[in-house]
Formats: C-alpha cells, structure tokens, sequence
C-alpha cells in the first residue's frame, strides 16, 4: 500500500520539472500500433545516414548536361560515394554521408568534410529511376561540392539536429540525433509524460486553439518564397505559435501558381478553409501516423469531405459512373504534371470546383510584384524588408533590393542589434558604394553575431583595399572557420599570402579550394603560378 503509494507520487511532475527530448523510440513501448506505422511514412523516413539505405553494392554513371564531366555514384560495402572525373584526368570524389528525402520523388545527399556539411552535386531521382546532378547544380561547369548546408534544412528534414555555434555549416557527431520528423517534433519534449503517462504532459495538437495546432505543421510546412526568421526556429516546440518565429512571404501577384506556393498557403486559398474557417485544417485529411494505402486513398479522403459535404452536394455526380463519382479528389485535388523537383506542392489543395490549367493565367510571373505576409495583413519594415532583401540577393532583383534598403534603414533605426538586418543593410550598402556606412555594420554584426562569415569576409576585403594584408588575412581566415568552403574568399587569401610570401600557406589554402570546387579557374591560375 505504501509502496503503491510512493510509486503514485514518483510518477507526478515535480513541480517546475522541464521535459526534455528523449527520442521516438522511447514512445514505442506503450504507442506500439502508432510508432509502427509512423515508421512507414515519408515524414519518418525522410532523412538519416546513407549506411542504412543501399544493401547491393551498384555503380551508376551519367555525363553533365555539357557532356564534359562523367558522375560515378557507387555503394561498396553499404559506403556510398560520388567521384567526377573527365577526359584529361582530372578527378574529384567524396562520400556521401546522409539522405535528405524519404524518396516520394527526389532523394538529396550530404557530404561531410571535417564536421562541416555540403550539399552533394548529385541527387536520385525516383520517378525516372536515375541519378542526376541535384537540382541547380546544372549552372556549374564544373563539380560543384561547396554548398554549405545551414541548420535549416536538417530542422525540416531531421529531429535533434546539433549545429556547432560560431560556425555556418559545422555539426556535432551525428549532426541530428534522429532522422526524420520524429514524434516530439508534434508533440513536444516527452521525458515527463513517457514517466507519468498523463496526458496533461504532453501536447497533443488536436487539442491546441487553431493557431497553434495550424504551427505545429507550419513549423515545416509553410515556407512562401522566403521565410523570415523572427527568433531561432530551432527553438520551436509544438504548442507555440509559428508567427513567434519566422513569417512566410510571397508574391501578391502570384495567382494560385503552385509551383511556389506551399502546402499552407495553398489549402488557405480554397473555398472550403475559406467558408469553414479553422475547422479545415491539415488533420481534417491527414494522419500524421499513416499514410493510406494507394488502393485506398479515393475512399479515405472521399470520408473526409463527407465530414462537410452531403453525398448530393456535387452537381456532377448523377452524371458520372458511381466508381468515378466517388474519387471526390480525382476531380477536385488533381495532381500537377510528373515532375522531378521536391519543394513543390503536387495535389491542389486549393480545391478548386474545376481543375486549373496550370498554363494558363499563370504563365509570366511578375518577378518585381510586391510581396504578401501569409497570415498579416501588415508585416512590418523589418520583416518585409528582409524578405526583399533575401529575394533581391537570392534573384539579383535590383527593384526588390532598392524596396529593402528603405524599409531595412529604418528598421535599423529602431533596432540596432538585430543581426539579421545589419547582415543585409551591410551587403546593400557595400553594393551601393557606401563603405563608410557598410564598415561600421559589418563590425557590429561580427561582435553581435560571430557565426556569419560574410562579416569578416566583407571586411577582410576592405582591409586589403587599404593595404593592411596582415588584418585581411586575420579576418579571412576566420570567415574560413565559420565556413571553410568560400572559394573566393580563398583566392583573395591566396593572393594576401603570396604579397608576403607565405607561399606554402597559399598553396594549402588553394588546394582545399580545389577540393571544394576542382576546376575553379582562378585557384587553378594562382596554383600554377605557383608551382
Ligand atoms: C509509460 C507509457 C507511455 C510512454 C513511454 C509514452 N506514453 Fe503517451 N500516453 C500514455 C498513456 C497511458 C496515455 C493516455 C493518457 C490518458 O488518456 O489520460 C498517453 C497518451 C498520449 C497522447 C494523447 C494525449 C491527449 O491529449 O490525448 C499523446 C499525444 C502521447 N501519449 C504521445 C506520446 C509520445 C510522443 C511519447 C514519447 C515521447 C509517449 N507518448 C510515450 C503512455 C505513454
Ligand atoms: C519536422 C518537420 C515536419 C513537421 C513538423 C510536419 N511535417 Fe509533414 N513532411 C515533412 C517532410 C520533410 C515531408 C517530406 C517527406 C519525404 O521525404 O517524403 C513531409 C511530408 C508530409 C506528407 C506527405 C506524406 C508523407 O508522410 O510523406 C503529409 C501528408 C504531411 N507531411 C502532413 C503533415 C501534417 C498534417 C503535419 C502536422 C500535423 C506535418 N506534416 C508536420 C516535414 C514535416
Ligand atoms: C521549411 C522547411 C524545409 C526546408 C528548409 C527544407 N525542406 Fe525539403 N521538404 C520539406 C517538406 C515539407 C517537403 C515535402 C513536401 C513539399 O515538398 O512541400 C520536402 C521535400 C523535400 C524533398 C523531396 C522528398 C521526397 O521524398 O521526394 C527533398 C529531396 C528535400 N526536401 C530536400 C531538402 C534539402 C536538401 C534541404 C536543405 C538544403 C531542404 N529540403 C530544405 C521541408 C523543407
Ligand atoms: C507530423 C506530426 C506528428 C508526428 C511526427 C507524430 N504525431 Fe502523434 N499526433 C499528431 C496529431 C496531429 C495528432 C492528433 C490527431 C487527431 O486527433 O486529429 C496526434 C495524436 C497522437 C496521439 C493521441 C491520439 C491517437 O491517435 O491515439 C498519440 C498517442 C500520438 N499522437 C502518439 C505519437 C507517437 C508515439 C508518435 C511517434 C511514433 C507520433 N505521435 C508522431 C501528429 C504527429
Ligand atoms: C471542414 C469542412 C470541409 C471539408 C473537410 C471539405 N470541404 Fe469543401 N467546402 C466546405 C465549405 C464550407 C465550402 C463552401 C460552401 C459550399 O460550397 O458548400 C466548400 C466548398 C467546396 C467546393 C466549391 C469550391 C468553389 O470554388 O466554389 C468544392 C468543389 C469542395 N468544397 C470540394 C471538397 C472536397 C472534394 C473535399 C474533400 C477532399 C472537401 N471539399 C472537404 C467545407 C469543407
Ligand atoms: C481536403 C483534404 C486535404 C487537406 C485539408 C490537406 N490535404 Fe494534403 N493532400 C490531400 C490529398 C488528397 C493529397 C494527395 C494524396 C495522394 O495522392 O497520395 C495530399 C497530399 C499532400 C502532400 C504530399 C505532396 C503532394 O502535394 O501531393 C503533402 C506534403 C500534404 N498533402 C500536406 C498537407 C498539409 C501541410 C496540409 C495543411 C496545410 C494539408 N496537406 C491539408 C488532401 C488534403
Ligand atoms: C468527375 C468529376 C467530379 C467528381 C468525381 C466529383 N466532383 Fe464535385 N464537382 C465537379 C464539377 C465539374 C463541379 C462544378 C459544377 C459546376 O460548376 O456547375 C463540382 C462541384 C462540386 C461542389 C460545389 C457545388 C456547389 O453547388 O457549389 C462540391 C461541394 C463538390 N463538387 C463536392 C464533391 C465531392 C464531395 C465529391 C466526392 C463525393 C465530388 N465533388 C466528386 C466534378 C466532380
């Protein structure tokens, strides 16, 4: 009795007592039927270590669209590896170390190179059953392995990722504790609830005010064109608002484009979300522990607009076979055309009453259109001007960077320690040929921010400019520490070190631009030079 007693009390919070991330697995145990079907879905699967993927050691070859450079993919040994090479000799090769992508359409790679993370030049791509070079990889003429992966991408994609600060690019061993969207990314940290087995200890998004529940797939869900962090996504936890960390942005003009469009955005165009309001969300279809089966799907979603629609509500109907009538989505959430390219919302969830001719209207976009906050009405200078700011550079828009000095100028005015705003009213500043405005930024946003390697980058070259090579090099290499990639920033070192002879550095630091990018013909020069 007393045992019981004490057993009872143990089990209770203690008081103040924060949960913590304790893992999917720690769930199975007592949500067996839930984990084991939440294993098969794309969330799930949609990333992880390359180890466990490919049983059969294989071989695969493909040209570069120029049909200079040919791509060997090959797993050996469950070790997966790309290498380039081409006629006169030149090779460049690395393992590939994690997956991003369950494989639904595309599957991205990741290379590892002294705990800092790259974007693989190479990518599968699952309905054409073939490698190729991962999408935007096609403007380089040469292997390109020098895209660093920022924290973003692995926090949509990955459950405990564990950048390194100070540094772009740079992870602990693993760089995330669980691949895929685990069960605590929707239901927040579980140690408490996982001891207790209260409900009252754990979130469940079913239950939040709509907000809320609507942020919990927000959170990877909804990302506009741009997406403007308000604080540190990494922070989010289900049960918070999405608007308390980043806001999406797109253009006002875009008409339901569904290329760029996200999921979110796209259901909040539709008449049913519009007249039913915060009823209609991702769960009213979705269960984000299962994924139908495809002999299954017409009837499943078919129950889920029966929540809302009588049987007699489709004027078509009576004219169809009874089979055809009942696929409600087949007509009214039709899917685009086949298409390779991940980030894209396939099914309409705009659920018009007629399919959309995606050629039609849609055709020229209006790449200067003014962009639109989803969700706000009135987005402040900040945010907006960070959105035309990151477009404009992302773009080369020169209308969307003229848009976002105004409105960042006076967003600097009221905030002057908002690193994000310093690091894009630097750059446009610097573009604009105001380095006595850019100059004292740059240095701010080094002090406030030591994790952006542009800073030390930017001043590094205007150290050099007046002809203090020790200071340039100094701040050269720490935008190297931050994100040892920056091909650039290593020919202009290069070039420091050989003005004071240091030539064996320069050849170091030439040579490692060479592995990120092999054929870089400036570094190639310099290093003949050299030589
Ligand atoms: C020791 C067993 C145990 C473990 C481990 C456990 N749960 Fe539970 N869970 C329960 C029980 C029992 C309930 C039902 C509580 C009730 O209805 O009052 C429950 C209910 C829930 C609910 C529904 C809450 C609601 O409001 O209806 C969610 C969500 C949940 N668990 C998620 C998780 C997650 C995520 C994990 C892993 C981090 C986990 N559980 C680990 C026992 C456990
Ligand atoms: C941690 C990020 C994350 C969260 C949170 C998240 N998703 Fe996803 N979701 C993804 C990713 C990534 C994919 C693509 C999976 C792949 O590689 O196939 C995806 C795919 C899906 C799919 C396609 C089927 C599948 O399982 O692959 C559906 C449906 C979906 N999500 C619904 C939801 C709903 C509903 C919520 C909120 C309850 C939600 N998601 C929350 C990241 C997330
Ligand atoms: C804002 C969250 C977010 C970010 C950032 C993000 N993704 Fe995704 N990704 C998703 C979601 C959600 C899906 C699935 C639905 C969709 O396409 O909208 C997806 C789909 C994919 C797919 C296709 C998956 C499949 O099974 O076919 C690949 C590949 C992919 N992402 C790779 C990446 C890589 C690589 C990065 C970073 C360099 C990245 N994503 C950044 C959320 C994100
Ligand atoms: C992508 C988001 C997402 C992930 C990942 C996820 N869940 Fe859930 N879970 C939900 C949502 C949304 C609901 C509410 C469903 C409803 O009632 O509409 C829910 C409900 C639940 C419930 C209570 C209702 C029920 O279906 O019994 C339990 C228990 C639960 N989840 C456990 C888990 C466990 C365990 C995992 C990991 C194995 C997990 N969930 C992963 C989104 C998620
Ligand atoms: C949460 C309730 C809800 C769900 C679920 C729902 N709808 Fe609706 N839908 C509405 C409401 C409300 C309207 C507006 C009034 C009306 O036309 O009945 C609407 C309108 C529509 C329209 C007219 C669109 C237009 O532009 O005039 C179509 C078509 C439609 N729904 C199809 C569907 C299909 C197909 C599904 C299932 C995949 C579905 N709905 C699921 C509530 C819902
Ligand atoms: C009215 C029903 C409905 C609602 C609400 C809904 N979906 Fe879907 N969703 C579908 C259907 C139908 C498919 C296509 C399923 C298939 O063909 O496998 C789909 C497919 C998807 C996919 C796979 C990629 C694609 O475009 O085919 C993702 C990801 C997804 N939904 C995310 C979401 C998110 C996030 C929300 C909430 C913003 C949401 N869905 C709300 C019906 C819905
Ligand atoms: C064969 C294609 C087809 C199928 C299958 C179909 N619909 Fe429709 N539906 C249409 C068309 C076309 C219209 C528009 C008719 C018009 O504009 O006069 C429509 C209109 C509607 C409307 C709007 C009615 C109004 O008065 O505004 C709703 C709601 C609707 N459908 C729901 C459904 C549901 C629910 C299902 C599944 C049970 C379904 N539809 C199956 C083609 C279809």
């Amino acid at each position: 009795m007393r045992t019981a007693l004490i057993i009872a009390l143990l089990a209770q919070t203690l008081p103040g007592e924060t949960p913590r991330w304790i893992g999917s697995g720690a769930c199975e145990p007592c949500h067996r039927a839930i984990f084991e079907s939440w294993a098969k879905t794309g969330m799930a699967r949609t990333s992880g270590a390359t180890g466990d993927l490919h049983q059969k050691d294989f071989r695969h070859e493909f040209r570069d669209g120029r049909g200079v450079w040919t791509y060997e993919v090959s797993s050996r040994a469950g070790e997966l590896a790309v290498r380039a090479y081409k006629a006169n000799g030149m090779t460049a090769g690395t393992k590939l170390s994690y997956f991003v992508g369950s494989g639904s359409v595309a599957r991205s790679y990741l290379t590892e190179t002294g705990g800092f993370l790259y974007e693989a030049p190479v990518a599968f791509y699952v309905r054409r059953g073939e490698w190729g070079l991962a999408p935007g990889y096609e403007r380089y003429a040469s292997p390109y392995f020098a895209r660093a992966v920022a924290p973003g991408c692995l926090e949509c994609h990955a459950t405990g990722v564990q950048p390194v600060a100070g540094t772009q690019n740079g992870y602990a061993s693993p760089p995330f504790l669980e691949g895929g969207a685990g069960c605590e990314r929707c239901h927040g940290a579980g140690s408490v609830h996982a001891r207790t087995g209260r409900r009252e200890d754990i979130v469940n998004p079913a239950r939040l005010d709509a907000e809320r529940r609507d942020s919990v797939c927000e959170q990877c869900h909804l990302s506009g064109e741009v997406r403007v962090p308000r604080g540190d996504m990494a922070e989010f936890t289900a049960g918070q608002k999405f608007a308390d960390y980043a806001v999406a942005f797109s253009r006002e003009s875009s008409p339901a484009r569904m290329t760029v469009t996200s999921h979110v955005e796209n259901l909040a165009m539709s008449a049913c979300r519009r007249a039913s309001g915060e009823k209609l969300w991702c769960g009213s279809c979705h269960d984000a522990h299962r994924q139908p089966a495809e002999a299954e799907k017409a009837a499943w979603y078919r129950s889920k607009c029966l929540t809302c629609h009588a049987e007699s509500a489709c004027p078509e109907k009576p004219a169809r076979r009874a089979a055809q009538a009942d696929n409600c989505i087949a007509c009214h959430m039709p899917r685009r055309r086949v298409s390779d390219a991940a980030h894209v919302v396939f099914t309409d969830h705009s659920i018009p009453r007629r399919p959309r001719n995606e050629d039609a209207g849609g055709g020229t976009v209006n790449r200067d259109a003014p962009l639109a906050a989803f969700g706000e009405r009135s987005p402040g200078a900040r945010d907006l001007g960070l959105a035309y700011a990151i477009l404009g550079a992302r773009e080369q828009n020169a209308t969307y960077r003229e848009r976002a000095f105004g409105l960042l100028e006076s967003a600097n005015r009221s905030h002057p320690d908002d690193p994000q705003a310093i690091a894009y009213l630097a750059d446009l500043y610097r573009q604009r040929g105001e380095d006595g405005k850019a100059i004292p930024l740059y240095r701010e946003l080094m002090r406030i921010d030591p994790g952006q390697s542009g800073a030390p980058a930017a001043l590094g070259a205007y150290a050099m400019e007046r002809g203090e090579i020790a200071e340039a090099i100094r701040l050269w290499r720490r935008a190297l520490e931050i994100s040892p990639a920056l091909p650039l920033v290593r020919v202009d070192l290069a070039m420091a070190l050989i003005r004071r002879g240091e030539r064996d550095e320069a050849r170091e630091v030439l040579g490692k631009a060479l592995r990120f990018t092999p054929e870089f013909p400036a570094a190639r020069q310099l290093l003949d030079q050299l030589r």
